[in-house]
């Protein structure tokens, strides 16, 4: 059991092995699809992207879980209840639409566009609805630009957890660093 004031060792590892997985495979996307031609030649980064993604749709329900029975480490007295309540929206908006949206986004896409899912190279995700070419740009869309404004929100999120170690000079990134127990 952590001390109160840090995140559990699990929420931790959860948080830190999702995070890793997520940064790579917004990168991989990234450079999927616009270095296409010199990178991509024969999908071999589309299917990398796919198989990593498509990890975090168990591993979010794992840490969900384990979140709602394992409350998260108080935040400093020096937050105000506005900041409080606003790392409370930003952390919401991070589980619904960077962690659970933007993977079952790609996972539609594919769907609707009759391509498979493998799952860490190891198994192919059941298709989620049928194929159906008249929403592909839609859903492509919908995936591209969620993918744009998760990483704005992520980027935003390491920023403030930044801001909270180096200028506020509080405990939050401490609380998530492994082998720190803090506040
Ligand atoms: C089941 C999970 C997912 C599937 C099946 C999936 C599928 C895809 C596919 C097929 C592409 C186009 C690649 C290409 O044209 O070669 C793509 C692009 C992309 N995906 Fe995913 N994706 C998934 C999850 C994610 C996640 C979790 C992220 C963020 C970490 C993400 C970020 C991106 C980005 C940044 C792009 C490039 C967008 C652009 O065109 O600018 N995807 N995805
Ligand atoms: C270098 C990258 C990252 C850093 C430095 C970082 C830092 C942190 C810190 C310090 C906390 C604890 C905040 C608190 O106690 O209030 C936290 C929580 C969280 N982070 Fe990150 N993070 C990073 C990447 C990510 C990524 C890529 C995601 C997901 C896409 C993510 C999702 C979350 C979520 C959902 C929480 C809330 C945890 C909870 O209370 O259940 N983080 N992060």
């Amino acid at each position: 059991m952590a001390k109160a004031g840090s995140y559990t060792s699990t929420a931790k590892l959860l948080h830190w092995g999702m995070a890793l997985l997520w940064i790579g495979a917004w990168c991989i996307g990234m450079l999927a699809t616009h270095w296409r031609d010199e990178l991509n030649g024969h999908h071999e980064l589309t299917f990398l992207h796919k198989a990593m993604a498509s990890t975090l749709l168990f591993l979010v329900v794992a840490r969900i879980a384990w979140r709602l029975s394992h409350p998260a480490p108080a935040l400093p007295e020096t937050m105000s209840p506005f900041m409080k309540r606003g790392a409370l929206v930003g952390h919401i908006l991070l589980y619904v639409v960077a962690l659970v949206g933007l993977p079952v986004s790609g996972w539609y896409w594919s769907s609707v566009a009759d391509k498979p899912i493998i799952v860490a190279g190891l198994f192919t995700l059941p298709p989620l609805v049928a194929p159906d070419k008249d929403l592909y740009d839609l859903v492509k869309w919908i995936h591209t630009y969620t993918a744009w404004l998760c990483g704005a929100l992520v980027g935003g999120h390491v920023l403030v957890a930044l801001k909270h170690h180096f200028i506020e000079r509080d405990d939050v990134l401490k609380g998530m660093l492994p082998g720190q127990n803090v506040r």
